[in-house]
């Protein structure tokens, strides 16, 4: 079944984080030899490496790991990895279901040491081209895959794919017209900017916005930084907790993503009203009530480094020298005011992966909703019009069609699994359906 030419491959996944890691390994565990090959930007592999501050922990169970809930006897779980490590009684008398990130971090540079002859690192993929002499209108059985080699000024190579899964991850989000620099930074580069600031100049932090992000790296600078004043700006009053319960956490469920994919416009709509707080702008108990522990020492001491911000937006900051002016509005006074820092993290979350820049030429055969939003089928695979036979998966970018899990952990072992099934089934249709006058080319299109 499976495409042997060096340089052409049954399926390209782009990008290898947790998503890609999943699918490689569904696809390793099935053994129906198709050739598979993933190329990932980075030097090697990093889950959010710049969030991976102390004691930050899992926001899912380590039974979501990639492979549990597909297979539960996979030598690639996490439980093989603690057994592996030989911590697995230790972890037990824990009697706790949440490692740290820095655990989890571990556990995916394991599994992925088994997977390094299927990765292309410093591998930017730039863009899908049709095969060279696609006929207008004619049937495309190849996609050509453009990835650029070793930094910006690297060489470009072409691959080619018959299928392809894009799993790219979530994109940084600052706010309109407020631009990074020296001492602008994004949560999802802290620690890279943090550790290149001498801790020294740093004595009035500040940090925007009322999610995980922005309560973790408030603690950790609080932590850090002693003799500093660390300001919390933030939307709302307080910090709101992330809805962990029983009954919501279902949302994440397998049987929940048939239900969403299933579910008419108005079932999705009630889904997000009433759900998103077990993700977006929350903030788990733990970390809370540890803020809230630093507060109230503040109050006891008498050195109020911890201040808050409440029910204020940040619109804007200029570089003063080496300060960050950062203008905010606050709903309390109804006015603007500005706040001097030597530095300010926008821990302002993330926009969801979008496929656009990769689909490239192949984004006209991609069908859509009247809204604009594209077209994916349950088992992931965008819906295409007839002429383009090869697969496009995504991982991510589907909360519109797959809901809440779309971006998270929850699922990617049953959507590797689910994505191995499709890729499978549509390669022996393929084979079967292939008649002499109209054979899959074996070589390069
Ligand atoms: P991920 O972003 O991890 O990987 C995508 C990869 O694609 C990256 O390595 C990137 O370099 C690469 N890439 C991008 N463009 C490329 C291109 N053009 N060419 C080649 N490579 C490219 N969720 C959850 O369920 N539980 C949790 O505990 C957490 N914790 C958490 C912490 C933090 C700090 C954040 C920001 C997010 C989480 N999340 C989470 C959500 C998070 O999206 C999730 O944990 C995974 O990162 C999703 O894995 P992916 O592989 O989809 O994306
Ligand atoms: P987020 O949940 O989207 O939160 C962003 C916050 O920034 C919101 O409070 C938002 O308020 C606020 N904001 C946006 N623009 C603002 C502005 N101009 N001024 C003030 N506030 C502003 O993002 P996140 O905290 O980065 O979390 C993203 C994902 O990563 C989540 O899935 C989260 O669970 C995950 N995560 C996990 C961990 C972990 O596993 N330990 C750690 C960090 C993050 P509005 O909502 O009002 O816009």
């Amino acid at each position: 079944m499976g495409t042997n030419d060096p340089g052409s491959y049954d399926v390209v996944g782009i990008g290898f984080g947790p998503a890609n890691l999943a699918l490689a390994i569904a696809l390793e565990e099935r053994q129906d030899a198709l050739t598979a090959r993933f190329f990932e930007r980075k030097a090697a592999l990093g889950w959010h490496r710049d969030m991976l501050v102390p004691s930050a922990k899992m926001q899912v169970s380590f039974l979501k790991d990639l492979v549990t809930f597909r297979n539960p006897a996979s030598r690639f779980s996490f439980v093989s990895y603690l057994h592996a490590k030989n911590r697995l009684a230790r972890f037990a008398n824990k009697h706790d279901f949440f490692p740290t990130r820095m655990e989890f971090h571990d556990y995916l540079e394991w599994a992925e040491t088994q997977f390094r002859d299927r990765v292309v690192y410093s591998a930017d993929v730039l863009g899908l081209r049709l095969p060279e002499r696609a006929e207008p209108g004619g049937p495309v059985d190849r996609l050509r895959v453009d990835v650029r080699r070793n930094g910006p000024d690297g060489p470009v190579s072409t691959e080619y794919a018959r299928n392809v899964v894009i799993s790219t991850g979530l994109v940084p989000r600052m706010p309109l017209a407020i631009e990074r620099d020296r001492s602008v930074w994004h949560s999802s580069e802290f620690l890279s900017r943090f550790n290149g600031r001498d801790r020294a100049s740093l004595r009035r932090v500040a940090v925007v916005g009322a999610g995980q992000s922005a309560a973790e790296l408030t603690r950790f600078l609080y932590d850090e930084l002693p003799d500093s004043t660390v300001y919390a700006l933030m939307p709302s009053y307080g910090y709101a907790i992330a809805d962990n319960t029983p009954f919501a956490n279902e949302v994440f469920d397998p049987a929940a993503v048939d239900d969403y994919h299933a579910g008419s416009r108005r079932a999705k709509e009630a889904t997000w009203r009433y759900h998103s707080n077990t993700n977006y702008s929350v903030v788990d108990d733990e970390v809370l009530a540890s803020l809230y522990a630093r507060a109230y020492d503040d109050e006891v001491s008498e050195r109020h480094r911890l201040r808050f911000l409440r029910l204020s937006r940040a619109t804007g900051v200029k570089q003063v020298a080496d300060t960050a002016v950062v203008t905010y509005h606050s709903l309390e006074t109804e006015r603007s005011a500005d706040l001097t820092v030597d530095a300010v993290v926008f821990a302002t979350g993330y926009e969801a992966m979008s496929p656009e820049r990769i689909l490239g030429e192949a984004e006209p055969y991609c069908l859509r909703h009247p809204d604009g939003s594209l077209l994916v089928g349950r088992d992931y695979r965008l819906v295409t019009s007839p002429e383009l036979r090869c697969g496009i998966y995504l991982q991510g970018g589907t909360e519109h069609t797959h809901g809440l899990a779309s971006s998270l952990l929850s699922n990617l072992a049953m959507r590797g699994g689910d994505i191995a099934e499709s890729l499978v089934e549509h390669s022996a249709h393929r084979s079967l359906s292939a008649s002499p006058g109209q054979a899959v080319p074996s070589g390069r299109p």
